[in-house]
């Protein structure tokens, strides 16, 4: 509760910084810079090729918080509920229960707004604690992704999702693909914290999938910037060690018994 505390409390004074993570390794280096660590269902598309976040089971996110968890110190972790696993008050209850225990991560994350608020009422009213999903939906989205909070309506519509999860209790809300216009709207009226992605400047903070923006992943989305070629780093080992081997220079001396 303590680390919940500390993430609502940077609303208006500083950003908050959330990254993804699918491993212990990776947690490492993340848990240095983040004030939220998620295990993001994600890892479908990232990890496992799939086409969509909707093949990704309970199993697949529990494997991988467990290990994350193995890497975190002080940052918030994260874990996204998949598709399917929430439909119904008393499975979401199960679900979460299973996933806080067998990961012992933070909270858990949820897409969606009038129409899950029964289950993220019923996660809050025992204990666990949630962190909300607007905007773009990737469980749910039909076809090609599109960018939201561009009507009037599905202004009005995320302006009301966002009111009722705050007031339902989630901690903090991700904004995703939201025209800059409404997730500025949104933020100023919240009293949570909104972690944006391609939401603009205007969100508390920005989360971004950590493969993407190392250069890990090919991803052509809009707003992914490739902050570095990581690819360029891991190939230059790799090439460095196959040349020793090669031209037996490795294992030398020092690195044999
Ligand atoms: O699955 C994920 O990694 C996410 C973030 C990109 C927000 O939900």
């Amino acid at each position: 509760m303590q680390k919940i505390k500390r993430i609502k409390s940077k609303k208006n004074k500083s950003k908050i910084l959330c990254l993804t993570a699918y491993s212990k390794s990776f947690a490492e280096e993340i848990d240095k810079f983040a004030d939220i660590t998620l295990v993001g269902d994600s890892l479908g598309s990232v990890l496992y090729n799939y086409d969509t976040t909707r093949k990704v089971t309970l199993s697949h996110m529990i494997d991988h918080s467990r290990s994350v968890k193995l890497g975190i110190k002080k940052s918030l972790m994260v874990v996204d509920m998949p598709y399917k696993t929430y439909t119904t008050k008393s499975l979401a209850l199960k679900n979460a229960k299973k996933i806080m225990k067998e990961t012992k991560c933070d909270a858990v994350k949820l897409e969606g707004g009038k129409n899950i608020i029964k289950q993220v009422k019923h996660l809050i009213k025992n204990k666990i604690p949630v962190m909300g999903h607007l905007g773009l939906l990737p469980q749910t989205a039909k076809g090609k992704f599109k960018s939201k909070g561009k009507t009037l309506s599905e202004k009005k519509r995320l302006i009301n999702d966002a009111l009722l999860l705050q007031n339902n209790g989630v901690f903090a809300i991700v904004i995703e693909c939201v025209r800059a216009s409404t997730a500025k709207q949104i933020t100023q009226i919240l009293k949570i914290p909104t972690i944006g992605i391609g939401s603009s400047v205007h969100c508390d903070g920005q989360v971004l999938v950590t493969d993407d923006l190392i250069g890990l992943n090919n991803t052509k989305i809009k707003f992914v910037k490739k902050f570095i070629n990581i690819k360029r780093y891991i190939n230059l080992g790799l090439k460095k060690f196959s040349m020793e081997v090669k031209y037996k220079k490795y294992p030398s001396k020092k690195y044999s018994y």
